[in-house]
């Protein structure tokens, strides 16, 4: 069967309803793949759930608090991200006239959102023939395809473009997530994902969920007190505060941490 054929035939009969594929509002779509950047989709729905419920509109995003924002996000991991939305969300209302798709056009003026992420949107919100190639779908063109491993990007996004059905992204882009995840899983093919994620015990990216944890639930803290919790060196915990205010997560007065 041909490719296109056997992956949309796929979908239809075992496709995936997630809640992100029962909308079209582009900031709903924005929402689920900033969650799903580096979260399972099955922790995800929750999150997104609640999340639309307490935000429905971006307006509402921009006018947030920070502190609920972050605290929403909790548990998610990485919340660079949700600070990045939140950002994003006060620049769509401010500079596009609250216009997501637009924005997504011109993602480089809008923190937090890269050339994959405005593709996506664009794809799944208004059906637009972008090029979308995240972990699943590269590995199936590299098996589909008996494509070296090492293929560089530019190559697989020419090849996405070529088998892209034209005027049915978002369908197509849905299916071969769904293919990706459930059939040609990296288990299955062998394929490993280019940046094989690293282990969240024991990481900085453990130690800076402790911190904003800590500061959430308590609001100020010391160098020591943080370092303790996190439980890793002064140096190490130095390094991890220093990148937390660079990033806008945090900020120290007087030696003193708080959330930013
Ligand atoms: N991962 C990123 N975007 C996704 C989507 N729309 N559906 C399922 N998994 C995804």
């Amino acid at each position: 069967m041909q490719f296109q054929e056997k992956v949309l035939t796929y979908y239809k009969e075992h496709g995936r309803k997630l809640p992100w594929r029962e909308t079209t509002d582009p900031y709903h779509i924005l929402l689920s793949e900033l969650m799903l950047q580096q979260t399972q989709v099955d922790r995800v729905i929750p999150y997104y759930h609640k999340w639309i419920k307490r935000w429905p509109t971006i307006q509402d995003l921009a006018h947030a608090d920070r502190t609920d924002i972050l605290e929403m996000w909790m548990g998610l991991g990485y919340n660079n991200r949700a600070i990045n939305l939140h950002k994003a969300a006060k620049i769509i209302v401010n500079n596009y006239d609250s216009n997501v798709l637009l924005a997504m056009q011109k993602y480089k003026h809008v923190p937090g959102i890269g050339p994959y992420t405005s593709s996506a949107v664009q794809a799944f919100a208004a059906n637009k023939d972008t090029i979308v190639v995240d972990t699943n779908i590269r590995r199936i063109f590299i098996h589909e395809f008996s494509l070296p491993e090492s293929t560089p990007d530019k190559e697989i996004e020419e090849l996405a473009a070529k088998v892209l059905p034209r005027g049915n992204s978002r369908d197509w882009y849905n299916a071969l997530m769904d293919y990706g995840s459930q059939v040609l899983t990296a288990r299955k093919t062998g394929i490993k994902s280019k940046t094989q994620q690293s282990k969240f015990e024991g990481s900085d990216r453990q130690a800076r969920a402790k911190i904003v944890r800590h500061l959430l639930a308590n609001k100020k803290a010391t160098a020591p007190e943080l370092q303790q919790i996190c439980d890793i060196s002064q140096e190490r915990f130095q390094k991890i505060a220093a990148k937390l205010i660079k990033d806008d997560v945090i900020a120290i007065q007087q030696d003193i941490y708080q959330l930013q």
